[in-house]
């Protein structure tokens, strides 16, 4: 039997596909244009370019993890499906872009394939609604990264770069937002063990590229110079999640405190949970 819940992931999910079918669909041939590759641009931009190729291009992990958490749900499930298309034009713009640039030779995009699956993503979070939450602060972070590179794009005169972040950055923010909508679906069920969750990944949360993506502390140095840094991340991905799910900094301290008390019961001798923090690329 269908429940509630379930109705209203479907619907959620329905309009999601409607407004992403009749307003944001793009095409990697069609809406890129090539021709206003800046061939000057820095190499640190290329770079930054690669990395989140790189982060993109672990795809069928990312859904082979999200689809194990959420497969009994028809509307996540579907959302995940589709999910995975529009992720995919990410990593394939990113490539074409390093190659079209000059940056980055066909010889040296397929080396770096064949390098990404030598580690795996393996997500942290095993039940839908933890997977969920872990779903929208991965998408507000990395849409605001996505921004920060636009304007540096924009900054080195890389019409075509800028473009390729404008369009994933819409499509990111798209994701957050449904993201966020099923969260107030659980909230509505269960407010309380829904923020519980809320803060167990906000407490724990990792960018999904953290360690797996090749070269990664080289990287991680350059990703740095956007500025983002954990008092940004609170202000920009953390505070902006909690206004869109119309939770209070209160509820969230109280949620807070009963995960702790939860943990602590349970690991007695292990004393308190893990310490905030936000390893963002
Ligand atoms: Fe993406
Ligand atoms: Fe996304």
């Amino acid at each position: 039997m269908t429940t509630r819940i379930e109705e209203k992931l479907y619907r959620i999910y329905w309009e999601f596909f409607e407004k992403a079918e009749r307003e944001r669909r793009w095409s990697v041939f069609d809406d890129i244009p090539w021709d206003k590759v800046n061939q000057e641009a820095s190499e640190d931009l290329a770079l930054c370019a690669e990395t989140f190729c790189c982060v993109e291009l672990y795809l069928p992990d990312y859904i082979t993890y999200a689809l194990g958490v959420v497969r009994n749900s028809f509307g996540q499930s579907w959302f995940q499906a589709n999910w995975g298309y529009e992720e995919s034009k990410h990593a394939l713009s990113l490539g074409e872009y390093l190659v079209r640039s000059g940056k980055r030779t066909k010889d040296q995009l397929h080396d770096l394939h064949n390098r990404i699956f030598s580690k795996q993503f393996v997500g942290k979070y095993p039940t839908a609604i933890g997977g969920t939450c872990y779903g929208i602060v991965q998408e507000m972070a990395t849409f605001l990264i996505y921004c920060k590179h636009r304007a540096r794009a924009a900054a080195e005169g890389d019409e075509c770069l800028r473009t390729i972040y404008n369009l994933i950055a819409r499509d990111e923010i798209a994701h957050a937002h449904f993201y966020g909508d099923a969260i107030k679906v659980f909230l509505e069920s269960d407010r309380e063990g829904t923020l519980e969750h809320l803060v167990h990944v906000m407490q724990t949360f990792e960018m999904p590229g953290v360690d797996i993506v090749p070269d990664y502390d080289s990287r991680i140095l350059k990703m740095r110079e956007a500025g983002i840094d954990s008092t940004v991340f609170n202000r920009k991905v953390f505070q902006p999640i909690l206004s869109y799910l119309s939770v209070t900094r209160d509820e969230m301290r109280k949620a807070r405190l009963s995960l702790k008390a939860k943990d602590d019961k349970r690991r007695p001798k292990e004393g308190v949970s893990a310490p905030a923090s936000a390893r963002a690329m």
